[in-house]
């Protein structure tokens, strides 16, 4: 795989915030450019980064299924992670998790078929006292997410398309 100008431009803008024998530094953000530009980070994505970055494949992929906001695959519109860890477990979390896969009729894991949701279970979110608490990208989190507020969630991603 080769990348594009602007994204090589992109990743050296990266790089210079290193010192040169460090550049390495920079493939947490080399990899979060490139699932930005194409949804997520293929394993010839994984390989052209270690290139780039002057590292082994395997130590590229190390991070990438390290850290779970990188998707391995292509997802769907809109990735919802619930929380499912031990803190909110024991405040709904997996029924939150339940309830958002009934409503989208998958599994967790699972994408709906009009490509518009993946739900995934995720590790804890650092908002253990607002559970259930839900990651929508990897950016926007919601707390206190009840039943009522999960429905209102996926009523407004849908509307949205
Ligand atoms: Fe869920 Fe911490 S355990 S946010």
């Amino acid at each position: 795989m080769t990348f594009s100008e602007q994204t090589l431009a992109r990743f050296a803008r990266e790089v210079a915030k290193y010192p040169a024998d460090q550049k390495q530094s920079a493939v947490m953000a080399c990899l979060a450019i490139v699932q930005h530009e194409q949804g997520h980070v293929s394993s010839e994505a994984e390989t052209a980064i270690a290139a780039y970055l002057g590292m082994a494949p395997i130590a590229v992929h190390e991070v990438t299924t390290f850290y779970n906001m990188y998707n391995q695959q292509p997802l769907g519109k809109y990735k919802l992670n619930v929380c499912t860890n031990l803190p909110c477990q024991l405040r709904d979390g997996e029924k939150a998790l339940q309830h958002v896969c009934s409503r989208l009729g998958v599994e967790p894991y699972g994408t709906t078929a009009d490509g518009l949701f993946t739900v995934q279970p995720s590790e804890c979110l650092g908002a253990c006292a607002d559970a259930p608490v839900l990651l929508v990208n990897d950016r926007q989190m919601l707390s206190f997410m009840d039943n009522a507020r999960l429905d209102e969630l996926i009523a407004t991603l849908k509307a949205q398309g």
